[in-house]
């Protein structure tokens, strides 16, 4: 399976932070925030990496992560979009890269606590399709929102009013080849872009998606509270991590 980091568009919700420079490259608390994607995929067995990359800064990834080897990687392959056109559209430029694999996307500004090993374990057995994961949020209307019948997932609406449910979709997708021909069906929404909720739609509407719920806590980072919330949960969960570890050694000794 291949890993593809989606990093383009303009970051307008955090201008004017990201007037000189690209969101992604933002700090997360003691790390760039494009670390914390690539990490997920690293974690996850996933070492064949693309990152979809834009804007005016967009050589700065090149010199920030070169060929990935402070990840252990090999290589990294780095591609360009042009504008914001959306998510599927920044997607569609790795269809290459993609070659026919399994691919698991990763948004850039996607930050979670867990590994999200076992869902791709899941989703190689599934045999095709695709499978998303889902967090129980109280804000729903932020995110695309999943509605659930049974152990079903019927149907996801981007940013509704009136969310059917609690279950965000987070920005964590694995996709089989044919994600490239549904993306080429899209037509832009109303915000002028290509969707990633219709291209999860499609699979929906074909019976050919799963999900899996999301193991501890998962955040965006792409407004100013967010990315506020992002540093304070990386923060905790090091400090927490470093107590635990300084009473594991304290009670062996
Ligand atoms: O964070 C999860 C949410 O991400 C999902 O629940 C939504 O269904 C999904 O549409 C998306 O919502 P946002 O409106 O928050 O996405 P945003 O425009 O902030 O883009 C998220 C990342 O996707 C961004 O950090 C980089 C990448 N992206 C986005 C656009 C619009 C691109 O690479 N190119 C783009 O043109």
């Amino acid at each position: 399976m291949k890993g593809i980091v989606l990093a383009g568009g303009t970051g307008s919700r955090l201008f004017p932070l990201t007037k000189i420079t690209n969101k992604h490259l933002l700090p997360i608390y003691d790390k760039p925030m494009i670390y914390y994607p690539i990490q997920t995929l690293v974690d996850a067995g996933i070492e064949n990496i693309m990152v979809v990359t834009g804007g005016k800064n967009s050589g700065d990834f090149l010199r920030l992560l070169a060929n990935g080897k402070g990840f252990g990687l090999k290589h990294i392959d780095y591609t360009y979009q042009e504008g914001e056109g959306g998510i599927a559209e920044a997607l569609n430029l790795a269809e290459h890269f993609a070659d026919g694999e399994e691919i698991c996307v990763v948004l850039g500004d996607n930050i979670i606590e867990r590994s999200i090993r076992g869902a791709v374990d899941a989703f190689r057995a599934q045999g095709g399709g695709a499978r998303i994961l889902l967090k129980e949020v109280s804000d729903a209307e932020r995110f695309g929102v999943a509605e659930l019948a049974g152990d079903k997932i019927v149907g996801i609406e981007e940013k509704p009013l009136r969310p059917k449910s609690h279950y965000a979709v987070t920005g964590i997708y694995m996709y089989d080849a044919t994600v490239f021909d549904k993306i080429r069906t899209l037509v832009p929404s109303k915000r002028g872009e290509l969707e990633i909720t219709d291209v999860n739609n499609a699979y929906i509407h074909e019976g050919a998606m799963s999900f899996s719920f999301l193991d501890g806590w998962w955040t965006d980072a792409g407004t100013f509270d967010s990315l506020l919330r992002a540093a304070n949960l990386v923060s905790q969960t090091l400090h927490q991590n470093s107590t635990e570890k300084h009473d594991i050694e304290t009670t062996a000794v």
